[in-house]
């Protein structure tokens, strides 16, 4: 079959590109849309039970750092569009295991730009009517104080954790090879997201699981810390968007101007998981554990997204409140996607962060 287009998407059995994935095999069977994942921890191939079978799909287990091996793919495939979401990407990690951030995110962008830049530069077009689509973090620009501002694209960049570093440098590496190569980049700066299919590491999952088997909930300092959370839909919606309508060499910020405070969503994802298991109110309030804090915590992350809003007309289209509903619904309708994704290596993790402790 010959397809419109052929389009690279990395780190499609993780948490957002999944959705991504899923996004753009439904609404594009013109499209061939190949994942490639090497299925470390946070990828699972059951987060895409549902698209599998179709035949604009394609799965190829590879790891982003193995540069030959990727530019023997976009040969063969004939990819013209790469949407990069491939990352180790939790912060406790990083602190822990840094080698293996810079490893994924600084080398293994590195080798997926030099694919895509030899491969499209063979081509007797060139780099007419390819991407390279980066999707990138709102931690890049570091901490804002409670009275700051938010975080706009001219922010500049401040990380403070080795993940945040990792992301920063290969943003630095994506913008270098439009600036020096002349290679068709875009790049997104989005803020927390949250939904279905997360790896309960991140703490919207891991609380909603935790309540769920009356587990302490391990609150980071005094719970102060704020975060912009968005709906992992909207997330992939804007992705959608953006790399089909963005302008090349521009970046642009995603977020849904919606922040919590740590210790005040806690309350907020209690009260809903005891709603809907049937629990008195206040019934799962002393599960609330204060420990040691995250070390270089971030105290506050807001993103502006006016210029993607203006520009090209994106917006959330779920009110917080309805996206936390759906998401402890799905959490507790789907245990055994929980048992499975937690089992082995995850389980040895969690009994480290905790010995520690
Ligand atoms: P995730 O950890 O859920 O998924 C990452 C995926 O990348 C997994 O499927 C994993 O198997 C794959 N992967 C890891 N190392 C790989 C390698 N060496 N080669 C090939 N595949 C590899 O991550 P996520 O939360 O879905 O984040 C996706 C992207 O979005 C990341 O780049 C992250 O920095 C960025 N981001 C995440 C958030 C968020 O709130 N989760 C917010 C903004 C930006
Ligand atoms: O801002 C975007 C980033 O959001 C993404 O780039 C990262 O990939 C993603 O992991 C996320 O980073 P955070 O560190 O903000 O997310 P996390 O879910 O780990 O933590 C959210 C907040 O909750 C943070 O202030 C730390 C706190 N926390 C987290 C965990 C896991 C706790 O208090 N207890 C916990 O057990």
């Amino acid at each position: 079959m010959n397809f419109k287009r052929n389009i690279l998407i990395t780190g499609g059995a993780g948490f957002i590109g999944s959705h991504v994935v899923r996004l753009m095999v439904n609404k594009y069977p013109e499209y061939r849309i190949i994942n490639l994942d090497k299925l470390t921890y946070a990828g699972n191939l059951a987060n895409l039970n549902d698209v599998e079978d179709r035949p604009n799909y394609r799965f190829v287990k590879l790891d982003i750092c193995d540069f030959e091996q990727l530019y023997a793919l976009m040969q063969e495939l004939r990819i013209d569009g790469v949407i990069h979401l491939a990352a180790e990407s939790h912060v406790d990690r990083s602190i822990k295991e840094p080698f293996t951030f810079a490893r994924t995110n600084v080398m293994g962008t590195l080798s997926l730009l030099q694919a895509a830049k030899c491969y499209w530069e063979s081509l007797p077009e060139g780099f007419t009517g390819k991407r390279f689509y980066h999707i990138s973090t709102d931690e890049v620009y570091g901490a804002l104080e409670f009275d700051d501002r938010l975080f706009t694209e001219q922010t500049p960049y401040n990380p403070h954790s080795p993940y945040s570093a990792s992301k920063a440098a290969s943003d630095h590496f994506v913008r270098a090879y439009h600036d020096t190569y002349g290679l068709p980049i875009i790049v997104t700066n989005c803020s927390n997201n949250y939904g279905p299919y997360q790896f309960p590491e991140k703490l919207i999952p891991l609380f909603i699981n935790n309540i769920r088997l009356r587990r302490p909930l391990p609150v980071y300092g005094r719970g102060e810390n704020v975060r912009d959370w968005l709906y992992v839909e909207d997330h992939a919606r804007a992705i959608d968007l953006i790399f089909h309508a963005g302008k090349t060499a521009e970046t642009y910020n995603i977020g849904g101007f919606n922040e919590w405070k740590n210790i005040d969503l806690i309350r907020v994802i209690i009260k809903t998981v005891d709603r809907l298991l049937g629990n008195p109110e206040g019934y799962s309030d002393e599960l609330i554990t204060f420990v040691k804090d995250r070390a270089g915590h971030d105290l506050r992350y807001a993103i502006d997204s006016t210029k993607l809003q203006r520009e090209l007309g994106w917006e959330p289209s779920l009110q917080f409140e309805e996206g936390i509903e759906k998401t402890v619904r799905w959490y507790l309708d789907n245990e055994a996607w929980i048992e499975q994704v937690t089992s082995g290596e995850y389980a040895r993790y969690y009994e480290a962060m905790y010995h520690d402790r």
